[in-house]
């Protein structure tokens, strides 16, 4: 019997330039899900065969190779996208074309699309509870640094929101473009000094991360009084920065990995087998894997790769992920993904401080009240300033400082 033709796949992260560092973490998740599901018989008898492109880390090749992939390559599934503004160029196309596309990167929220399943955490997944344990243990007079983008951009008007209803206060909001130098950061963090707040929030991304995490520690930045916190400094950045620049700063995430579970210990077997070693393992890599397995997953149950059949089988998606069960949200696309927020120890290490006894429901929309909920506060005239939210935070590790 003729074997049957392979179920091409588009894959599309950036092995080179400004978020290079973390694509190419994505990218090998792709490829490892892919392996495993081939492994074990493919899909449906059929084989997954990506087809990788590198757009460079530029917005507008995002949109343009989007469509070679579905107008050339016989692609109607895609995976891809680190940066915001490459998502929101690749949206447009898998609309017209009606594709799917598996975004695997948390992102500022605001946004729902019948052709995109959102795999990374939504706002109120990562910013809220980052926001509360920073104000807890901390203070609340924040500092934002972000790349100039859409992405930090939306995110800290968000994140200002939310420090807003906690009572503190934006000291300074500065953007260093995606492919700024060392010096650029070293402004940053003269300003950052003047303005003395009792954290800083980062949305750098990429390259950048590892410029202003250096220049944070050659200018005698103190982590253990006045730390980094970020949503985007992943295992893969600090590996890139080296441990004494990370050491100290915060990271949330739903994944990191450090988790301790046996779904975890078969994916970093599976990773260090296939790559060589895990240092690149990051929550935007889990995500992807996680992706590709519920795809595969859905196609198998319906025995087709229609779009709108698809997209009402991952409806009910669910994959026992590495970072814990984890379901697509049939009201809006995002998933049900697990909080984490971590502290990187000298070794460079993520060492998981809190996290959320259960997967959280995404609110890509922040439809539901934050840190203040004046309707509960009504029913509770003395509530804790940091909100109803924080009864969900399970203390797992009480050291710090
Ligand atoms: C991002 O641009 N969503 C990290």
């Amino acid at each position: 019997m003729a074997e049957q033709l392979a179920l091409r796949v588009g894959v599309l992260f950036s092995q080179t330039g400004a978020t290079a560092i973390i694509e190419r973490s994505q990218l090998n998740g792709a490829l490892l899900a892919i392996e495993e599901i081939n492994q074990s018989g493919g899909v449906n008898g059929r084989r997954l065969e990506p087809v990788i492109l590198d757009p460079g880390s530029v917005p507008i090749r995002y949109g343009e190779m989007a469509e070679q992939l579905l107008s050339e390559d016989g692609v109607t599934v895609i995976f891809g996208c680190y940066m915001s503004s490459a998502r929101k160029e690749v949206l447009p196309v898998v609309e017209r074309r009606n594709a799917m596309f598996f975004y695997p990167t948390l992102y500022e929220g605001f946004e729902y699309s019948p052709n995109v399943i959102y795999g990374g955490a939504a706002p109120n997944q990562n910013s809220v509870p980052l926001a509360s344990y920073l104000m807890e243990l901390y203070g609340n007079r924040f500092y934002f640094v972000g790349s100039d983008y859409i992405y930090p951009r939306e995110s800290n008007r968000v994140m200002r929101n939310i420090v807003r209803q906690g009572r503190g206060t934006v000291v300074g909001e500065r953007y260093v473009s995606l492919d700024g130098t060392p010096e650029d950061f070293d402004a940053v963090i003269a300003d950052i000094k003047r303005q003395k707040p009792d954290v800083i929030f980062s949305t750098v991304v990429g390259t950048g991360t590892v410029h202003f995490y250096q220049a944070y520690l050659r200018h005698g930045g103190n982590a253990a009084k006045v730390p980094i916190a970020s949503l985007t400094t992943n295992e893969a950045e600090v590996e890139a920065m080296g441990p004494q620049a990370a050491a100290g700063h915060i990271t949330a995430a739903p994944y990191f990995r450090t988790i301790s579970s046996d779904a975890n210990r078969r994916f970093l077997d599976g990773y260090r087998r296939m790559f060589g070693s895990i240092t690149t393992v990051t929550s935007c890599c889990e995500a992807v894997y996680f992706q590709v397995h519920m795809f595969a997953d859905a196609v198998r149950r319906i025995g087709s790769t229609d779009t709108d059949r698809l997209r009402v089988a991952l409806m009910s998606a669910e994959y026992d992920a590495p970072q814990g069960r984890v379901w697509v949200d049939p009201e809006n696309h995002h998933t049900f993904l697990h909080s984490r927020i971590a502290r990187v120890d000298e070794t460079g290490e993520f060492v998981i401080q809190r996290e959320m006894p259960r997967p959280v429901k995404p609110d890509p929309y922040l439809a539901y009240p934050a840190l203040n909920d004046w309707s509960l506060r009504l029913l509770n005239p003395d509530p804790d300033p940091l909100g109803s939210r924080l009864e969900h935070v399970v203390h797992v590790n009480q050291q710090h400082h």
